[in-house]
């Protein structure tokens, strides 16, 4: 199994997070770049897919060529900015399946309240990938996780921009099977559970709606 976190150092996923960070990198530049560093994240979450091979005739000869093995992937978003991050995904694994997990926070218990959940069938049978940019408390993100897991689903990877300690604690201790990749590992959480240094809220800054 892969380690538990997984921070892309790639010079290009830096360069463009920075890029994103900046309080002044408009929506849709923040868009783009989104795109792009979905792509290079979307590579590393992957790297470890189950290969095997298929035989076919090149123009010259026959050959045994690699190819993946198994059901097609299932993407999954977390709503609402896992669909900034799935966009990019789906553009690197075209043929994946695509599920939503929506969550709201109660504002009285605190806890994620389930509002919306569709998912391929045969979960169990699927690499599963969830999408949220942001892992901060890590509640939402442990929540979306489990109900995953009683889908079925029991390979699940979770790809996110930037993870908090506290969100990457919080999935280690609820879902130690579950590796997290990210393109960097922040500080803290303010009080408001936003993370430091961060980019701000990912939905409105991809959205535009701020
Ligand atoms: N969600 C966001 O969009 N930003 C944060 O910093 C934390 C959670």
């Amino acid at each position: 199994m892969p380690k538990h976190l997984t921070i892309v150092e790639h010079p290009l996923v830096q360069h463009k997070l920075t890029l994103m960070r900046d309080k002044d990198t408009p929506t849709a530049v923040f868009r783009q770049l989104l795109r792009e560093i979905s792509h290079l994240l979307a590579y590393e979450v992957t790297r470890d897919l189950p290969m095997t091979t298929k035989n076919i005739e090149t123009p010259l000869v026959e050959m045994e060529a690699p190819t993946l093995k198994g059901k097609k992937l299932a993407l999954v978003s977390i709503l609402r900015a896992g669909n900034g991050l799935l966009d990019g995904v789906l553009e690197l694994i075209p043929s994946a399946r695509v599920g939503f997990v929506g969550l709201y926070r109660d504002e009285a218990t605190l806890q994620p309240v389930q509002y919306y959940f569709k998912v391929p069938a045969e979960m169990e049978n699927r690499v599963v990938i969830a999408v949220d940019p942001m892992l901060a408390t890590g509640n939402s993100s442990a929540a979306a996780i489990d109900l995953l897991k009683k889908s079925g689903a029991t390979d699940i990877r979770f790809l996110c921009l930037l993870a908090a300690p506290e969100g990457v604690a919080r999935m280690k201790e609820v879902h130690p099977d579950v590796p997290v990749v990210t393109a960097a590992l922040d500080d803290r959480l303010n009080e408001k559970g936003y993370i430091l240094p961060g980019l701000g809220d990912a939905g409105d800054r991809m959205f535009g709606t701020k």
